[in-house]
């Protein structure tokens, strides 16, 4: 699928919502799609919170900050490249902490949480426990009309879901 010529802003993209919803899955889509770069939120994490999440404790703000600077370093170092990072970003400020001035179009994933509690029963070996689920979904703070976001249905098989977001995609090009 790659090199169907369809930019959208200045190739630097977020792909954000709970645990499960599919954000590596997607990511790794756009990321080949476009020929960019492509980086695991996830893998930014200081130590620290990486520890934290395996005893099932979730992190506080504090423990994110630094771990959002890290992010929004990566965007600007590739602001010339493009690149797709993963990211929760389920909170307004966590976002603004990414974009801090870059312009960035996030990829909302949206999903239910029956469909994300399948996914992560599936899925083995990965840092994420399923028992922070519920702490993740109060948090979420879905992303406003103002946030230059797409949101996207991650209902469907992984085709289906990247159809749908270059679908989107292309129709903003125009
Ligand atoms: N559209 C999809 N349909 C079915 N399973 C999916 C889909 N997208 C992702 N998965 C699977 O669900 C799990 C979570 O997806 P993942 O991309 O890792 O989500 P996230 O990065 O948001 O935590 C993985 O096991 C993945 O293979
Ligand atoms: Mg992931």
């Amino acid at each position: 699928m790659t090199g169907s010529g369809v930019k959208a802003g200045s190739g630097l993209f977020v792909v954000m919502g709970v645990s499960g919803c599919g954000k590596t899955t997607v990511a790794q889509g756009l990321a080949n799609h476009f020929g960019y770069p492509f980086q695991e939120g996830d893998d930014l994490h200081p130590a620290a919170n990486v520890a934290k999440m395996h005893s099932g404790i979730p992190l506080n703000d504090a423990d994110r900050a630094p771990w959002l600077q890290i992010c929004h370093e990566w965007l600007r170092m590739h602001v010339e490249t493009g690149g797709v990072l993963t990211c929760s970003a389920l909170k307004r400020k966590y976002r603004d902490t990414l974009r801090n001035g870059l312009d960035i179009t996030f990829v909302y994933l949206e999903t239910s949480e029956k469909t994300i509690a399948e996914r992560l029963k599936l899925r083995i070996g990965h840092f994420m426990p399923p028992s922070l689920l519920p702490s993740q979904l109060a948090t979420l703070e879905p992303p406003g009309k103002d946030e230059n976001v797409i949101t996207v249905d991650s209902a469907g098989t992984p085709d289906i879901v990247m159809a749908k977001l270059l679908a989107s995609l292309k129709s903003r090009a125009v």
